[in-house]
């Protein structure tokens, strides 16, 4: 029997999870939105790593075997830490940089996230190793998690505050944007739209979620962790108002 914790800050785990269904239909969920402390972008790793020590214990009581941080933010202040205290196994989001620099064609390559994720030492190093073949330039996705959390993806406000933080990518040549936040895919549309309106339809927005789906499949077989649960089922559990309704999107498929 097989129980899968995923969590996020909110609602933007759900880019994630929906990658997992669809490798992984058959097991038990619990998904955490800790939407009572979103956002996570601005915490300190300590405050964070707390919030994720307390969201672990509780996946543990419930009976959980491997735990899946569909938060980059939450990835890079916390995950070794809970890999020293916990013996679960956590799979965590990677910036897709890699994908990226192999696909550009202009040498330049736009990473959005947060401001936690662009500082912590996991996404510096895997920069670091691609600094010699690419340019990377980076931006906060200023404003776009509080746009998802409230469910306002698309329309004048949604693409007003997308195309602060986007803009500055696109006139630096970047060709491939690595969305860095689990929040952002739920914007590409609206990315999308803008890019367009702006002259660049061709580029391209990369979501690592598919990726971290097949990772989880290969933890679970590692860890000899037994797929397809004989009671699959999903919990959606929040600490603060579950009133968001990429929820109920997501519940209604
Ligand atoms: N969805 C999160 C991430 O992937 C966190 C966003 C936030 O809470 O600031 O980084």
């Amino acid at each position: 029997m097989a129980l899968i914790g995923i969590m996020d800050s909110g609602v933007g785990g759900l880019s994630v999870f929906r990658e997992i269904l669809r490798v992984l239909p058959k097991e038990r969920y619990i998904y955490f939105a800790d939407n009572a402390h979103c956002p996570y972008g601005e915490k300190t790793p300590g405050y964070i790593q707390d919030r994720l020590r307390s969201i672990t214990n509780h996946f543990l009581w419930r009976g959980a075997s491997a735990m899946v941080l569909a938060c980059n933010t939450a990835t890079a202040a916390a995950i070794e830490t809970l890999r020293s205290e916990y013996s679960i196994p956590f799979v965590g989001m990677e910036p897709a940089v890699k994908p990226a620099a192999l696909g550009t064609e202009t040498g330049v390559i736009g990473v959005l996230a947060t401001a936690g994720t662009l500082k912590g030492s996991k996404y510096l190093n895997t920069k670091g190793r691609f600094a010699d073949d690419v340019r990377i330039e980076e931006r906060v996705g200023e404003g776009f998690v509080e746009l998802v959390e409230s469910g306002r993806l698309c329309g004048p406000e949604a693409e007003k505050t997308v195309r602060k933080s986007l803009l500055p990518l696109l006139e630096a040549g970047a060709d491939r944007i690595v969305l860095g936040c689990t929040h952002y895919p739920f914007l590409l549309g609206t990315l999308q739209k803008v890019a367009a309106e702006e002259g660049y339809a061709s580029v391209r927005f990369i979501d690592p979620a598919p990726a971290v789906a097949r990772r989880l499949v290969g933890v679970l077989k590692e860890h000899g962790i037994a797929l397809a649960d004989d009671r699959p089922g999903i919990e959606f559990l929040a600490s603060g108002q579950p009133e968001d309704k990429l929820f109920q999107q997501f519940i209604e498929g």
